[in-house]
């Protein structure tokens, strides 16, 4: 079960941008964030919910998509995403985060696939920016932005040979391809 949930979550980037994401539903997949591991318990990790058009498109304008993908800047206007979780980092709980946030992005990916959703990880963003944008106070650092919705493509996993290629890529389907390391490349002793 937890096999096919990790088979499933894949990184979406295009989405039916016209399925809306209930407030609830966003407050839900942050609960899954809150209960997940924390170096040291300290949870430094703050949220910023978006679900409304115009929010939306404010933070989609600050991020950056699939670098492998040549000539493709982004999710088209009626493919992008209907929610965004931004993951903060609050300095004045602790001056670092580890690897906090990539726990916590995961359990709402995880918690995003069982309901029907997608989603991605973005961590190439515009973060001064954004952060003026929105209005973020000055203590809290942009760790990550999850861009979510109702993925409108088909990712494949694919076999990397050794030492091959790991680049991600979109066939003329536009099905994204999506290469991983061999079990027995990763598991070196
Ligand atoms: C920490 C982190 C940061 C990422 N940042 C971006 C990003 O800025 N833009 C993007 O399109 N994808 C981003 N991704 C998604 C990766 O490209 C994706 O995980 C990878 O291609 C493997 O695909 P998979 O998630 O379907 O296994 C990020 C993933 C992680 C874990």
């Amino acid at each position: 079960m937890l096999r096919d949930l990790v088979l499933k979550n894949r990184s979406y980037r295009r989405f039916y941008q016209e399925v809306s994401i209930e407030l609830e539903t966003l407050r839900d997949l942050v609960d899954l964030a809150r209960l997940s591991a924390s170096a040291l318990n300290l949870q430094p990790l703050k949220y910023v919910l978006s679900r409304e058009p115009q929010k939306n498109a404010l933070i989609f304008s600050h991020l950056g998509w699939a670098s492998y993908l040549k000539g493709w800047s982004g999710p088209a206007e009626g493919e992008r995403p209907s929610a965004y979780i931004i993951v903060l980092g609050d300095t004045e709980i602790s001056r670092s985060f580890g690897c906090d946030h990539g726990i916590a992005a995961q359990s709402i990916l995880l918690g995003a696939t069982e309901k029907g959703l997608g989603g991605c990880m973005i961590a190439t963003v515009k973060r001064q920016e954004l952060s003026q944008a929105l209005g973020i106070a000055p203590r809290y650092e942009i760790l990550l932005v999850i861009a979510l919705g109702k993925p409108k493509e088909t990712v494949a996993i694919d076999k990397v040979e050794p030492n091959g290629d790991a680049k991600y890529w979109r066939d003329s389907q536009g099905v994204h391809h999506v290469p991983k390391r061999a079990l027995d490349d990763i598991i070196i002793g």
